[in-house]
């Protein structure tokens, strides 16, 4: 089946190619999966609840930890990407970890053409949203692929963060569109969120999509929101003002609790 990558998707595949590799040495995740461990949060283990033999969509799984803490945790899990170096790293970290999981390497719109089935769960987290050029397709995508009383969860940074950078004064300023626009952003030679001393070869391309472009996507797929929810600390560091708070996350110590730098969601398929 021809994918149907536009170039600015294919530019982001051959970004997320080039990163693999780097995030396989830098991710914790990968060293606490193969002791035995988990790389999930507690805020998601609680929010999505028991998964033991549940079917798991797991969409834009990158080098799998996520999929795989899943399938430890007793879920039947299926992890979809279009970076062909993740899928392949995360088909290694499978056959490391001894944790059993279906690998697939394709685009999320392409997805219908080349998976079959529904799934108990659809599941997609922690930097996935900006990735995409179109939410109502991709919410359609979800619909399709959910059991009926199947159940979507996402965790993703707020939409707000979009909008800001930190001046040199450490004060965050508003400078980008908080609001959609079909045109994505081109970042060129960017640091990596994982690996500070890794500059990106690949430009990428990213959309903003604002809290109620999520909400009315998911909605006019007819999924029916069951739970929305904010938390005042995330899963990277954005900023080079924010300090670790628990391990793996981080938060912005000047604005402590103030401010919501995750949401989670949950909703169901009729
Ligand atoms: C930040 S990572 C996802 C984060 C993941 N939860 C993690 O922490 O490792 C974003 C992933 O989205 C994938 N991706 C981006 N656009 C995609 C698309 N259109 N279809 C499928 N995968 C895509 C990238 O290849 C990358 O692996």
């Amino acid at each position: 089946m021809k994918s149907t990558l536009t170039p600015a998707e294919q530019t982001n595949q051959a970004h997320w190619d080039e990163v693999a590799p780097i995030h396989i040495e830098a991710y914790e995740e990968v060293a606490l999966l193969k002791a035995g461990g988990i790389a999930l949060d507690e805020i998601e283990l609680h929010e999505v609840g028991d998964v033991t033999g549940k079917t798991l969509l797991h969409l834009q799984c990158h080098i799998g930890t996520d999929t795989l803490s899943w399938a430890r945790q007793g879920a039947i899990v299926t992890g979809v990407d279009f970076s062909a170096a993740s899928i392949a790293a995360a088909r290694q970290l499978a056959q490391e970890t001894g944790l059993d999981a279906t690998f697939i390497e394709a685009g999320v719109y392409d997805l219908p053409n080349v998976l079959e089935g529904q799934f108990d769960i659809v599941y997609t987290s922690r930097g996935v949203l900006c990735w995409l050029r179109d939410l109502d397709e991709w919410a359609r995508i979800i619909a399709h692929f959910l059991k009926p009383g199947g159940l979507f969860y996402i965790m993703e940074s707020h939409p707000m963060w979009n909008t800001f950078e930190e001046t040199e004064s450490g004060e965050l300023k508003p400078l980008y569109s908080y609001f959609h626009t079909a045109e994505p952003v081109r970042w060129e030679a960017d640091g990596d969120y994982a690996d500070d001393t890794y500059t990106h070869e690949v430009a990428s391309y990213e959309w903003t999509w604002s809290l109620s472009d999520i909400l009315n996507a998911l909605l006019k797929a007819g999924l029916r929101l069951e739970s929305f929810n904010e938390y005042d600390r995330l899963f990277f560091k954005l900023f080079p003002g924010m300090m670790p708070c628990i391990e793996r996350w981080y938060h912005y110590p000047q604005y402590g609790g103030k401010l919501p730098w995750i949401f989670t969601l949950t909703a169901r398929k009729q």
